[in-house]
């Protein structure tokens, strides 16, 4: 009797998880801003060392104005961190990482 009872809650907690997986591509093409933009990355996570214009430059950080890293450097640097500048792949996700270096490729002028 208890084995059938395990197995029923079982099967419904399967039951559910499906529901929400399929549930989920949709909600998600509804709202994009379900990941945190760029912007948002920047200002929470970037902005206290290196200003909201990328020209603070804390800790001896270059002015993010004037880097010239490509777009995968950049984004190895996020992930890795480099001297005083933290790592943040652990922070972040692909998604946020993605997101974040292209607003930093945007300060330049
Ligand atoms: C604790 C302060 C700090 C935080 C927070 C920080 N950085 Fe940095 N960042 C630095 C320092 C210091 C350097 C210089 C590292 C070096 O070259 O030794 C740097 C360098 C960089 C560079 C390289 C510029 C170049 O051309 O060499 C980029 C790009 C960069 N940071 C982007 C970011 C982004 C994006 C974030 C947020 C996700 C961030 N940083 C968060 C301190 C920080």
């Amino acid at each position: 009797m208890m084995r059938s009872i395990i197995l029923i809650a079982v099967l419904f907690a399967f039951v559910g998880c499906q529901e929400t997986a399929q549930k989920t591509p949709d909600a998600n093409t509804k709202k994009p801003t379900a990941v945190a933009s760029g912007a948002e990355i920047y200002k929470t996570k970037c902005a206290m060392c290196h200003g909201a214009d990328g020209n603070l430059g804390i800790g001896g950080a270059k002015k993010l104005t004037e880097s010239q890293l490509d777009l995968a450097a950049l984004k190895t640097q996020i992930k890795k961190g480099k001297g005083t500048m933290p790592p943040f792949e652990t922070q972040l996700s692909a998604e946020e990482i993605d997101a974040v270096a292209d607003f930093v490729m945007g300060l330049r002028k």
